[in-house]
């Protein structure tokens, strides 16, 4: 079935990949670009002038570490001029108050702020950055001084399982409104370190039931956002709310995709900003349209009650788990390759694991 897409409602956009930080489960792609070939600040304000003529209300600034743009606030001041409400997506590395103030001023509506554990020791070996705990704490508290509305984003895996209940008591004492806490999505350096990020099942479960638990012990002090993980789930999620349904990223060379992980759909071709218009990407080019609507679904899905709920599920994991993107994710139980999953798991969780591949900009080409 064809169908017009709705406008999309948010664009993420990947102002760079340099970052500070190492996280191991970043979801950048693991060829990460160098700042030589970056949109440079007027190509960024004409995305952003044709995101809201298209209908985008929101934008997040995101990387890699946006910070590391020296234009940042001159892209913010721009996005607020456009109406835009802006997100900043951020390790806190590179922040202070000055920067603060200028955010504030330029228009900045909201921070992210990423923790990796709620133990200091652990969350700077996560990072692979000395200070980096020690730092998150000095900007939560410039940010929320300021008066900006806080979310503290975190991330679930095999060394901060244990703590997950503490990584919601961190948030609160940073004075956050909100909390993101998902276990590891196992795309981009996520997929090279699954075995050192992957808790066993009796870990998995023990760390959703303690989410579970404090959400509601601090229902009324804190909104949680929970996502559990998928390899122990027997549903998929509707990933992007659906592939070019509601939003788009733009990765810091330009490129309009569905999702963070699109590019490892290699039979795709996804359009440039530099050649194209954000109205032809979205509804024009073939990435974008390539898995929209039912028409390319297998009967599985196509005949199921839930196929307008999760729409199939993530073609990123069904490409990399199934070697089909349009298969059913095999996180779904009516996969005929959802048994796989226990395998994976099984042989990901059974030995001791190695030292972590760190993110680094200097590892292009090398992975
Ligand atoms: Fe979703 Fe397809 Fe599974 Fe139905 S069969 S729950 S549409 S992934
Ligand atoms: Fe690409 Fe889910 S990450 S569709």
């Amino acid at each position: 079935m064809t169908m017009t897409p709705p406008a999309p409602v948010g664009l993420l956009a990947e102002l760079t990949h340099r970052c500070p930080l190492g996280c191991p489960y970043c979801s950048n792609p693991l060829a990460l670009e160098g700042r030589e070939g970056e949109l440079a600040t007027g190509e960024w304000k004409r995305v952003f002038s044709e995101a809201a003529a298209l209908g985008v209300l929101q934008v997040h600034l995101s990387g890699g570490e946006p910070l590391s743009r020296r234009d940042l606030t001159e892209i913010v001041r721009h996005c607020a001029s456009l109406g835009l409400y802006t997100n900043l997506i951020t390790s806190g590395i590179g922040m202070n108050a000055s920067l603060v103030k200028a955010l504030a001023e330029a228009g900045l509506d909201h921070v992210q702020l990423s923790i990796q554990d709620a133990d200091a020791a652990s969350a700077d070996k996560i990072a692979g950055y000395a200070g980096a705990f020690a730092k998150k704490q000095e900007v939560a508290a410039l940010v929320t001084a300021e008066g900006f509305p806080l979310t503290v984003n975190a991330v679930i895996h095999r060394a901060n399982a244990a703590r997950a209940g503490a990584m919601l008591d961190l948030a609160v004492a940073l004075g956050a409104r909100r909390v993101e806490i998902a276990h590891v999505q196992y795309y981009g350096w996520a997929v090279a370190n699954r075995g050192q990020l992957m808790p066993d099942r009796a870990a998995a479960a023990a760390a959703v039931a303690e989410v579970e638990q404090k959400k509601r012990e601090l229902a009324g002090i804190i909104v949680v956002d929970h996502v559990i993980p998928d390899y122990h789930a027997r549903l998929p999620k509707a990933c992007m709310g659906g592939w070019g349904r509601r939003t788009l990223n733009i990765t810091p060379t330009g490129k309009g995709l569905p999702c963070h992980a699109a590019e490892t759909l290699k039979h795709l071709t996804f359009w440039n900003v530099r050649d194209a218009s954000l109205s032809d990407i979205w509804y024009q080019s073939p990435g974008f349209n390539a898995y929209r609507g039912t028409a390319w679904m297998n009967e599985t899905c196509r005949s199921c009650e839930r196929r307008d709920i999760d729409h199939g599920g993530c073609r990123c994991q069904a490409l990399a788990l199934a070697g089909d993107a349009a298969a059913t994710d095999p996180v779904c139980h009516k996969s005929p390759d959802h048994a796989r999953l226990a395998d994976i798991l099984a042989a990901e969780t059974q030995t001791e694991p190695a030292p972590y591949h760190y993110r680094r900009v200097a590892a292009r080409g090398s992975a």
